[in-house]
């Protein structure tokens, strides 16, 4: 059994829960996190506050110049990882914090050409160090599971060329889960799931299939938008069952499987 689980990194997720949960059972889970909300705090605190930038497509995107990976690298593969790992050792569950650099585990292309919408205007994004994942390495991730470790993987990744690009830890998690051939992606966050109105909890999709997966694209605005993709992602490459669901409630996890949130088909 093989479950992939992205942790939610933004305010209102919560991390207890879901460790609480692998240390049960530590050999099913690969866990991959993000974490928007330290990349900020830790931004802010050295005087780099984060930018963002809107596409003409309506998703929001980190802007990542130089200055901004140096952050984003402290804060993933410095704060955010050695927290989770720590938390996990604390539960006797041995585990190997990765980013996408270490053994090349996330290769990705550096994207060219990002566009964004300013005032109005469609205006090219030259110095962004973001990327698109291209391919992972499976082998490491499961020489560390034989060894009786759980591996928590998280951004950057590494270009052929050699350069840090960051990419998105929701897509890093559908491509890690169809990597593996995962019989679960679960995105954990800090809303009950893929709402129809933002602003409404009660408006909860429970389902996403074919017929309205339009409509939700347009429903998932800003980062909801990378979850949505991100799942539909997964399953078309094979992933047993996607689902956005909430963090902060006990077993998380064996409540999105069980339907809670929204699920992907
Ligand atoms: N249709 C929607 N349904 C649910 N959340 C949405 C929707 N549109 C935008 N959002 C926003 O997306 C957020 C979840 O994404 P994000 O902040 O990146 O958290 P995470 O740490 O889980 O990745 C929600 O808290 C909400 O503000
Ligand atoms: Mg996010």
């Amino acid at each position: 059994m093989t479950i992939v689980v992205k942790v939610g990194g933004a305010s209102g997720n919560r991390l207890a829960p879901v460790l609480d949960e692998v240390a049960l059972r530590p050999s099913e889970y690969v866990l991959v996190h993000g974490g928007s909300e330290e990349i900020d705090r830790l931004g802010t605190a050295l005087g780099r506050p984060p930018r963002y930038y809107t596409s003409p497509s309506g998703t929001v995107s980190r802007h990542t110049d130089a200055a901004h990976l140096e952050v984003v690298i402290l804060a993933l593969a410095g704060s955010v990882q050695t927290r989770i790992v720590r938390e996990l050792a604390t539960r006797h569950v041995p585990a190997v914090g990765l980013s996408g650099v270490d053994g090349g585990l996330l290769t990705a292309r550096r994207k060219e050409g990002a566009r964004a919408v300013q005032d109005g205007r469609v205006v090219r994004v030259a110095d962004d160090l973001s990327g698109s994942l291209e391919s992972v390495r499976t082998d490491l991730i499961e020489r560390l599971r034989q060894g009786g470790y759980v591996p928590v993987i998280g951004p950057p990744a590494l270009t052929p060329e050699g350069e840090v690009v960051n990419v998105d830890a929701d897509r890093v998690a559908a491509r890690v889960a169809a990597a593996l051939h995962a019989d679960g992606l679960v995105l954990l966050t800090n809303v009950g799931g893929v709402l129809r109105d933002a602003d409404d909890p009660r408006s909860l999709i429970p389902r996403v299939d074919a017929s309205n997966e339009a409509e939700v694209m347009t429903a998932a605005r800003g980062r909801m938008h990378k979850k949505v993709r991100a799942a539909i992602e997964a399953v078309r490459a094979g992933v047993g069952s996607a689902v956005i669901g909430p963090s902060a409630i006990p077993r998380p996890v064996a409540a999105a499987l069980a339907g809670q949130g929204t699920v992907f088909v």
